[in-house]
Formats: C-alpha cells, structure tokens, sequence
C-alpha cells in the first residue's frame, strides 16, 4: 500500500482533497497533517497527525518512519493573508516547500504535489486568455512566494531528478469547507448570504473578472496530474488551469436567476489592487494537450451546485 501524506489537511482544498484521495487509495493510505489536535468531522474516516510543516525535523521524522512515499503540501497563507504578515508568509510558504523537496531528493518520496496559483502573475502580463509562458513580475508577497517556488520546483525536478507537479489554481469555489483568507474567497462568501436571504457587500468592485474553478474540478485535475505517466508531466514549474471567468456582476446575476431577491452592493478594499493585478481568464491548451485536462463545470453549473448543497 502507497502511503500519501496530506499536509494543510483541514482547509479548504486539503479537505476535500483527503476524502477523494480516501476514496480512490483506501481510508488507512491517506494520513491527513494539519496544525490543530483534531480534524474536521468531515475527515475523521482515516488516520490524522497534529504537524507543523515548519518543524522540519518533526516532518522528516515523519515521513521516513511512516515510510509516506507521496506527499501533498497545502500547507501556506493565501494572498490577502500574506499581505497582512508578509514576513511570516514567506516563510511559511518557503521552508515546507524545500523540507519536502530535500526529502523527495534524498528519495525518502517518490512524488511531490504543490500547488502555485494564478498570483505569479501580476500587472505586466496581458490579462485575457494569459498564456503559460507570458511576463511574470507578481506583485503580492504571495506571489512573489509561488513564483519563486514553481522555480525551485523545476530546479529540483531538473537537477535532482524529483518528481514534483503543481498545477496554478485559480480561485476555488466549494461549500464543503470555509476558504483560507484569499482574494477570490468573495465568490463562496456571496452564495452563503444569497441562500441565507441577506444582502452580500463584495470587497470588489463589480467589473473584477477572476480565473475561478469549481471544486470538483480542481480535485479531479490534482488527481489526473498525479496519476499521469511522468514522461506527459513536461512542465515542472506548474501548469495553467483554467475553468470560468466572471466578475461580481455576472455571478451575482446568475445567482438572481435562482434567486431573484438576492441583491449585492460594492465596497473595495485592499483586496482590490490584488484582484486588479491578477489575469482576468487563463490560457490551460497546453495542460490539455500534455495531459489532457479538461473542466466540466461552467458558470451556471456552480451556481446550481452551491446553491443546491448550501441548502442542503
Ligand atoms: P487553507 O488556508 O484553506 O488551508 C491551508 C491549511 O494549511 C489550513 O488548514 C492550515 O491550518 C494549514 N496550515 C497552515 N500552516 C501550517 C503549518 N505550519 N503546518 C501544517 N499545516 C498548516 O488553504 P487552501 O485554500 O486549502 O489552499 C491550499 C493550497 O492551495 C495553498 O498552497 C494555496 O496557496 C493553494 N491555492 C489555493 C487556492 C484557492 O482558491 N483555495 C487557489 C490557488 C492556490
Ligand atoms: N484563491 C487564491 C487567493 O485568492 C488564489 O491563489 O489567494
């Protein structure tokens, strides 16, 4: 049995990324690692571990004594956190990256997953349909932190033959657990006021077109990424991944659709200038050719399934 350890197991992706892994690999395979004693209920169906990615000797000694052969490292701040502790965000989002990769290295792991994010880009690369390769000067210390480790990661690939894949992931919209304090959290907050019948004040304004994805796609990709022959893995800093892209506006009206009472009014803050220096949509045709990567919820599709599961 393959050992996988999920590090940053209880936020918003590690949670729904744990049960998926759960369900394809066996409850006992996947070790879910997190900061706090407990797990959410959600993911108590396997084993758990109280473990902070930053005490490096306690991870090592992890990982080699359970023999863990793949790891997934969720482990970081999102953007409009970072902001608020950029000292403390660097580190966080730096010093796992590299515990992991010398342990991969050193061939204590086989295979690495890390994801980057649409964040490496910033105001100079062109904003529509923005290409895989394109002009790359992030302007947040969030970005600057996955810019610089989607370069450590094709170093390490390059030089030390590790086998590390990351896919960028734009904005994740899901209901099963709370997102992490980033810049496109607007889109989830707006479907918990919407089905609760209460005004939503978006902290962007309403011309902001995002990159977004729907959970389930995210989770898929992560996995198909995984799974896929090394010699298709080409790109080993990370690939683009595309899903939707709408602004405020458009979400909140396919919203009203179903919800026609549901009204939004505007009022920006910092979160703004990153949103401002983000892509407006992604160009992934070279993720589908390599791998053959392909979403499959489109906007109204999202709005039907958290509205739906909200309820619920
Ligand atoms: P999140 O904030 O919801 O979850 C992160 C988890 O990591 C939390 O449960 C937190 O307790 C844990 N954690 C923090 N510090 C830790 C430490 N020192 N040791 C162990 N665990 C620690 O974030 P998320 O949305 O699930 O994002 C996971 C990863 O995906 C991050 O690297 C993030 O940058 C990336 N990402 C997320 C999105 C998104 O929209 N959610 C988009 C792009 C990239
Ligand atoms: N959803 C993330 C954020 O807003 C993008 O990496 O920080």
């Amino acid at each position: 049995m393959k050992k996988i350890l999920v590090i940053g197991s209880n936020g918003q992706i590690g949670t729904e990324l744990v049960l998926s892994l759960r369900e394809r690999y066996g409850n006992e395979a996947v070790f879910a690692a997190d900061l706090s004693k407990s797990c959410p209920a959600i993911i108590i169906n396997g084993p758990y571990v109280q473990l902070d990615v930053l005490q490096k000797e306690a991870i090592r000694e992890y990982i080699i004594s359970n023999e863990i052969k793949e790891v997934y490292l969720l482990a970081a701040l999102l953007s409009a956190t970072a902001e608020k502790n950029p000292d403390f965000a660097w580190k966080l989002n730096m010093e796992g990256l590299f515990t992991i990769l010398d342990l991969a290295k050193e061939k204590h792991i086989d295979k690495i997953f890390w994801p980057s994010s649409i964040a490496v880009f910033g105001p100079t690369t062109p904003a529509d349909k923005t290409p895989q390769y394109t002009i790359m000067e992030p302007s947040t210390v969030y970005g600057i932190s996955k810019l610089a480790g989607e370069r450590w990661c094709e170093y390490y690939h390059k030089k030390h033959q590790v086998d590390v894949r990351s896919l960028r992931y734009p904005g994740l919209i899901s209901y099963k657990s709370p997102p992490g304090g980033g810049t496109t959290d607007y889109a989830i907050d707006i479907f918990h006021k919407a089905t609760a019948g209460v005004d939503y004040d978006c902290f962007l304004n309403e011309t902001s077109a995002l990159p977004m994805l729907f959970m389930d796609d995210a989770i898929r990709a992560t996995i198909e990424l995984m799974e896929a022959p090394s010699e298709q893995i080409k790109i080993r800093s990370s690939y683009n991944l595309a899903g939707v892209s709408f602004t405020p506006k458009e979400l909140s009206e396919a919203i009203k659709k179903q919800l026609p009472d549901f009204k939004i009014t505007y009022n920006p803050d910092f979160r703004q200038a990153i949103a401002d220096s983000w892509p407006n949509s992604i160009d992934d045709a070279i993720t589908e050719q390599h791998w053959g990567w392909k979403p499959r919820f489109d906007l109204p599709k999202i709005v039907d399934e958290m509205i739906k599961n909200i309820k619920k």
